[in-house]
């Protein structure tokens, strides 16, 4: 994403009206200088969410939550920090000048909006034709509807249409209101026949569904055909620029404040079946249409919870195979429950058939966790057959294995040997093989893609790029990043403490040859938060691909453990950004890859880190040679231990800002409000302080 002048950032933070922001989420009632409301971010029966309009930030008692009106809608929106700007930016109609935007970049972002306006457009079209047209669209597709029992408040709520069973009907109503046959097409609406040069609708006659993204806005359809056995029975949108299958579930936009309130999301497969729970009460469900998992839809629900409950329909196809695909939940440590349906039910028809309260309590006595299950599952095929049920023994202990949590994976085990009598330590054993054989499997694959790498940079000589030697002769001064601290520190003493930044550093503290230590404990908040940024990027792009525990690699670590924190810092963010892009792509980013592939700037900020690299790597085969042979096992620890240290730091810091604000003598409310941050911090400093014990105590012991 672009990137937002930090001008334009301050306007928007000025512009932004805090009861204005949360007016549109809550309800706000005046009580003395402060506003209340019940807290958007839980479920509450008596208000302790507050808006204090002067100092222009809110604060939620129940979950700790607090800040200005940028936080505010990150929380409540699931959205990130430039995301929440912009949202911001469009209330407020500030303009965001994107002059970091090629002419390329500038006509796909015109692209992609007239795209949405196109949607849009699309959706309000079939919406109007299912209500008011008399000849199909009411009494056909209305009557369709009602048959499957959706109410109308429901047709609304989910945006549902109708398309004419016509060839142009939908583009000639397009056309007539100046949208460009160009734009149609590359939306997906109509398609080109091009032997006859003739263009027609995609979808006629069929019932629709609209497909939102997170904010809410319509990216795709889904179509469902009214006639029995017409092929294919649901026709989708095909991939837009805007609609990318992969990245969206249906049903997020409507659920996503329900399932982080639940606290548990439910997958189903179908449309219908994220529209009839709804109906029955049942919010916080989407749908992965009909296809397996992908990651990105995976970190989609992670954004919202841990905790997953998967809908299989009793006829669903090759169970066997949905079983595998569910591995991949655990494997981003995910907690996974399963309730399978009785034989011809899917979600939908069977809270159809049971009704609201039948349905539910259905779902909360069948839903059994997703190990279980999958034992009893391979259970039931053994009978007597020894090697079938060693079969089954290594398809569950596979799924186990894939659990990065070593608590759960234990109990797991436990469990696991109970139900086909075997001792632990035999599945233990099995899965530490499953283990082995996979890091061979990745050391092999990252062999390969290394070498396919430097076959590449050599190819890669071409002039226009940077010259190969860059990093040998021109190591360039680190850049000075300038966080305007008191404007990050404020913002920072509003967030509570257990969202507190985590650190991370590595290697241990002993190769902290290049950074003395006194310069890591000095310097105000924003200057700590810059150096914590840094060194998540600097430790990202040396040893992301490094694994850290017995199958998270580093860079799946620290992205969790960046999460919730948009980076503030500019440059470090649109790293971030890269890697994750790549990502996407399977692609493994470096240094290297950087220095090759970046901007300026960016070549500048990493080349100073390929340096340190070269720094490092002789310390790590010189003095502390013979840790080179446990380098895996000190990973975790190093991690550990930085993390805290330099939480713990950010803390006091914290501490600090606040018993300063006591100085300013505030009204007897922000006293109270101080005096209760303070206890909030004063006790993570302690557990902190505890951890780190620990952490020490461990290190010594090795
Ligand atoms: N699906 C699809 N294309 C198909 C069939 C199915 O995209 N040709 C997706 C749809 O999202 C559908 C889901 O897979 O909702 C589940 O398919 P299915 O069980 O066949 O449909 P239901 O949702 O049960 O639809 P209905 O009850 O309307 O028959
Ligand atoms: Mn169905």
């Amino acid at each position: 994403m672009a990137y937002i002048p930090e001008h334009i950032v301050q306007q928007i933070r000025e512009s932004a009206d805090i009861l204005e922001v949360v007016s549109d989420f809550v309800t706000l009632k005046q009580k003395g200088t402060n506003w209340w409301a019940l807290s958007p971010f839980t479920d509450e029966k008596t208000p302790s969410f507050s808006v204090n309009p002067s100092r222009n930030i809110f604060k939620c008692f129940s979950t700790g939550i607090g800040g200005d009106a940028v936080k505010f809608v990150m929380e409540v929106e699931k959205l990130t920090y430039p995301e929440a700007l912009r949202y911001l930016a469009q209330k407020y109609h500030i303009e965001i000048e994107e002059q970091e935007l090629s002419d390329e970049e500038k006509a796909k972002k015109n692209q992609r909006e007239s795209l949405f306006i196109i949607m849009d457009f699309a959706r309000k079209h079939y919406q109007n034709l299912l209500k008011n047209d008399t000849e199909e669209g009411f009494p056909l597709g209305m009557s369709y509807f009602k048959e499957r029992g959706f109410s109308v408040q429901t047709i609304e709520n989910f945006s549902l249409g109708y398309s004419k069973n016509s060839w142009n009907y939908f583009e000639d109503e397009a056309l007539k209101n100046k949208f460009q046959k160009n734009n149609l097409i590359k939306a997906g609406l109509i398609l080109e026949n091009r032997e006859k040069k003739t263009t027609y609708d995609r979808f006629r006659g069929r019932v629709m569904f609209p497909i939102r993204d997170l904010a809410g806005k319509t990216i795709a359809f889904g179509a469902r055909t009214l006639k029995k056995d017409d092929n294919p029975k649901y026709l989708n949108s095909p991939e837009t620029p805007i609609y990318h299958k992969s990245d969206i579930l249906y049903g997020i936009y409507e659920a996503k404040n329900h399932i982080r309130k639940e606290n548990n999301c439910f997958l189903t497969e179908g449309y219908t079946d994220v529209i009839s729970l709804h109906q029955n009460g049942i919010q916080n469900v989407v749908a992965s249409s009909g296809t397996s998992l992908t990651e990105n839809q995976i970190k989609l629900i992670k954004r919202f919870t841990e905790n997953v409950t998967v809908l299989y329909d009793g006829d669903s196809a090759g169970i066997k195979a949905s079983l595998r695909g569910i591995d991949m939940l655990l494997e981003k440590n995910l907690n996974i429950k399963i309730v399978l349906f009785p034989d011809g039910e899917d979600p939908d028809s069977y809270a159809q058939k049971l009704g609201q309260h039948e349905f539910s309590e259905f779902l909360a006595t069948n839903q059994q966790d997703f190990i279980t299950f999958k034992a009893e599952f391979y259970l039931k095929n053994v009978q007597n057959d020894p090697l079938k049920r060693a079969e089954a023994i290594r398809e569950v202990v596979s799924s186990i294995s894939k659990v990065p949590d070593r608590i759960k994976k234990s109990v797991f085990f436990q469990k696991c040997a109970e139900l086909f009598e075997v001792a632990e330590g035999v599945l233990v054993e099995e899965s530490n093989q499953i283990l082995r054989r996979k890091q061979q499997r990745q050391q092999k694959q990252k062999e390969q893609e290394k070498r396919r790498a430097d076959r590449t940079k050599n190819l890669e000589k071409v002039p226009n790029e940077k010259p190969k030697d860059s990093t040998d002769s021109l190591p360039p001064p680190p850049p000075e990043v300038d966080i305007p601290t008191e404007v990050e520190s404020d913002f920072w003493a509003d967030l509570p403490p257990n969202i507190s930044p985590p650190t991370v550093d590595f290697p241990p503290e002993n190769f902290e040859t290049e950074q003395p230590k006194e310069d890591l404990q000095s310097g105000t908040l924003g200057e700590l938060i810059t150096k914590w940024e840094k060194e998540c990027i600097r430790f990202l792009l040396l040893y992301g691909q490094n694994i850290l525990d017995e199958n998270i690699k580093v860079w799946e670590y620290l992205f969790e453990e960046t999460e919730e924190l948009e980076f503030h810092t500019d440059i470090y963010r649109e790293i971030l950004e890269i890697y994750k892009s790549k990502l996407a792509d399977g692609l493994e980013i470096d240094v290297e890859y950087l220095i090759r592939t970046g901007k300026p700037e960016i070549v500048e900020v990493v080349s100073d880190f390929a340096v340190e690299k070269h720094t490092i790597s002789q310390h790590w085969f010189g003095k502390y040679e013979i840790y080179v042979a446990h380098e895996k096992e000190l990973l975790p620890d190093g991690l550990f231990k930085h993390i805290l240290k330099r939480k713990h730091l950010i803390i006091k810091e914290l501490i600090n800002e606040n018993t300063k604000k006591l100085a300013q003598s505030p009204s007897l409310e922000d006293e109270e409000k101080i005096l209760r941050t303070h206890l909030q911090l004063q006790s993570v400093q302690i557990q902190l302080a505890q951890q780190l014990g620990t952490a020490v105590h461990n290190l010594i012991i090795e």
